[in-house]
């Protein structure tokens, strides 16, 4: 049986909510029937993608085409993290053509109607589903947190997808939506000890390295850990593997009272042990504390709280001659900053905030930099490839201290 559409849904397809609307519908369809849905699924929201690093030419191509064609987001909609630091860009080395492109995607994405937020952290600036609800967001380190900590279901939407749904409302019914897939089907005991700050990435990479597609079930993880940390340890684990979703018995929602098995056994049991933490470190590891030229801190975006925490790490202390250190945060995040008196902590120190950017996903020019240091195992496992450097993964006070005095 193929996908049956509801009378609405019949409606975009035949056009009579627009060209643009039309178009995205027929994407989803045509994706919808590659993967055997039956049917789709409403969504409460959208986190798309426009930066150009991702998108490139046929990306900028789309988006404007969908926004000439009058399309409109009927759902809230925000967006991942630009590849300009839109207010500094020409000071970091990025070629004006580059920009040109990025700033062709910043307008579609107003014209269309989503919100230009700029973070991989949408749920830290409103956009937070409910448990339960249907979303279509791209970004793995926030799908992974919409699906294990919010306990909203989405599927890891592709880039250029994503605004489909944005214009459509919908999404195939497949995956992650569907109860069934949401069961755990690997139990991965941690017998590290407390765990820091630091560890939660390790953790995930671990994670995602054993689980690869299959949904874990964390056990040994205390009740306190904090959402950045789960937010950490998601990211880390998308990038290592394709976690989209795991459970905490006792922290995150689908398992805080009921079976994250649903009845059934885990496929595979293992452990996880201050060691393998320890040896995660050590093999994303390939450059010296001594050798750190650049610190790039933020990856998934920080939070108010992590900002405050770095303020106070950095305060009366000095970025030395010829070393940076870079946090990537949410526009509102620094904001929220500046009126608290951090940013000035950070400025002072010598630290530069970009705010609505990334490394990873940006050609900032890092001229002369050989050793990047960071407290992201997101970070760690792409910035090596993106930008030829090496690499030390540390806690966030290693990090600070490798480059102040
Ligand atoms: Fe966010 Fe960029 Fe890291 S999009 S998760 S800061 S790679």
């Amino acid at each position: 049986m193929g996908l049956v559409l509801s009378e609405y849904e019949h409606s975009i397809l035949e056009g009579k909510k627009g060209e643009a609307a039309r178009l995205a519908m027929e994407v989803i369809v045509a994706l919808g029937n590659a993967f055997g849905a039956r049917e789709l699924v409403k969504v409460a929201s959208v986190q798309a993608m426009a930066h150009y690093g991702s998108l490139h030419d046929a990306g900028v191509d789309w988006l404007e085409r969908l926004a000439s064609l009058g399309g409109r987001c009927c759902v809230p909609c925000t967006q991942d993290p630009s590849s300009i630091p839109f207010h500094c860009w020409s000071d970091l080395g990025i070629p004006p053509e580059y920009a040109d492109k990025q700033m062709r995607l910043a307008k579609a994405v107003v014209a269309l109607g989503e919100i230009p937020s700029w973070t991989c952290t949408p749920y830290y600036v409103g956009n937070v589903p409910r448990f339960g609800q249907n979303v279509a967001w791209a970004e793995s380190s926030a799908v992974s947190f919409a699906n294990s900590v919010l306990g909203a279901r989405t599927e890891r939407v592709p880039a250029g997808l994503a605004v489909c749904a944005a214009l459509t409302g919908r999404i195939p019914r497949t995956g992650l939506y569907l109860d069934e897939n949401r069961a755990g089907s690997i139990l991965v005991k941690v017998e590290a000890g407390p765990l820091s700050g630091i560890d939660y990435p390790a953790l995930g990479y671990i994670l995602g390295t054993k689980a690869g597609t299959r949904i874990p079930v964390l056990d040994g993880i205390s009740a306190d850990v904090t959402n950045d940390d789960l937010k950490n340890l998601g990211a880390a684990a998308a990038t290592s593997g394709s976690v989209a979703l795991y459970h905490v018995p006792g922290v995150t929602p689908e398992a805080l009272t009921g079976d994250p098995f649903h009845g059934g056994r885990p496929s595979v049991e293992l452990s996880v042990t201050r060691r393998d933490i320890e040896a995660t470190k050590q093999t994303l590891t390939t450059g010296c504390l001594s050798d750190v030229d650049l610190v790039v801190l933020g990856c998934p975006h920080y939070s108010i709280w992590e900002l405050q925490r770095t303020a106070l790490l950095l305060a009366g202390r000095k970025v030395r001659l010829g070393r940076r250190i870079w946090i990537h945060t949410s526009a509102e995040a620094e904001q929220v900053a500046a009126r608290m008196g951090l940013l000035e902590i950070l400025r002072e120190a010598g630290a530069t905030v970009l705010a609505q950017n990334c490394l990873v996903i940006s050609p900032l020019c890092i001229k002369g930099v050989r050793t990047i240091a960071t407290d992201s195992g997101k970070a760690a496992g792409y910035l090596p490839c993106e930008h030829r450097v090496r690499l030390v993964f540390t806690s966030t006070e290693e990090c600070i201290a490798s480059v102040t005095e």
